[in-house]
């Protein structure tokens, strides 16, 4: 089964799991994936929308995997039982809402040995919410897919480290195994601090807002570590 970069990204830092949860599974094809490979004996692939979970049944039944693969309607982990999944995948949604999936059920997500998230946005908010919520970013990576680079963020339960306020937005290890991408990335998100600013200066009350400073001092940052990539 052919799948892209990032979900293949995704699938590889899936380990041997007895059941995984794909939450927000769309057509089910990183579920159907990781059984067909024999890195998770079932899966449980849920959606919210009924198209997605309509394409998702279609899929699995095309592939005659009905037997492990089980496809709720539902929202985020509201389709599972606690100790249903051990572990727990979201991917392909705004930080935001992955990390308002994660809080709205503590009961299942206390219960997974593993987080594997791939952000879309706001990847700084996960990673805080992670960390306040005694998980573990144990790794990150980074990958592109027809010129996107895409973060995934793998969290088991644990306490880390608080880190540095910019350290959320750059992503510890990343930062931590120097990534090779992440000098790309991070650049990225300068250019876009610096468009914002330019934007700004239009308005002397933007310009003498708190914000404005803000950006200006997390450009800056971000600017002193680029320099040591
Ligand atoms: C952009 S698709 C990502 C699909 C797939 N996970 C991927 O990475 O390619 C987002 C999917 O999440 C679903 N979704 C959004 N919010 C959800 C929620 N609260 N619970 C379950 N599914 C949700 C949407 O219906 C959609 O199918």
């Amino acid at each position: 089964m052919k799948i892209g970069n990032r979900m293949a990204a995704i699938a590889a830092l899936v380990p041997k799991s007895r059941c995984v949860a794909d939450i927000g599974t769309d057509h089910a094809y990183l579920p159907t994936y990781l059984v067909t490979e024999g890195i998770a004996e079932r899966a449980v692939a849920g959606d919210i929308h009924k198209g997605p979970y309509l394409s998702a049944i279609q899929t699995v039944k095309m592939l005659g995997l009905d037997e492990k693969i089980s496809v709720r309607l539902g929202d985020g982990l509201a389709v599972l039982t606690p100790n249903e999944a051990d572990v727990g995948i979201i991917a392909g949604m705004g930080g935001t809402t992955i990390a308002g999936i994660l809080s709205a059920r503590p009961e299942i997500t206390n219960n997974f040995t593993l987080l594997v998230l791939q952000p879309m946005s706001t990847a700084s908010y996960l990673r805080r919410w992670l960390v306040e919520n005694e998980w573990e970013i144990v790794d990150e990576v980074l990958v592109t897919e027809d010129g996107i680079i895409y973060e995934i963020i793998v969290a088991q339960p644990g306490c880390s480290a608080k880190y540095q306020s910019l350290m959320y937005d750059i992503g510890p290890v990343l930062w931590a195994k120097r990534h090779p991408l992440l000098k790309e990335h991070l650049t990225l998100k300068a250019d876009n601090i610096k468009s914002v600013l330019a934007q700004m200066q239009a308005s002397s009350e933007a310009i003498n807002s708190l914000k404005y400073r803000e950006y200006q001092e997390k450009l800056a940052q971000l600017e002193d570590k680029i320099a040591c990539l």
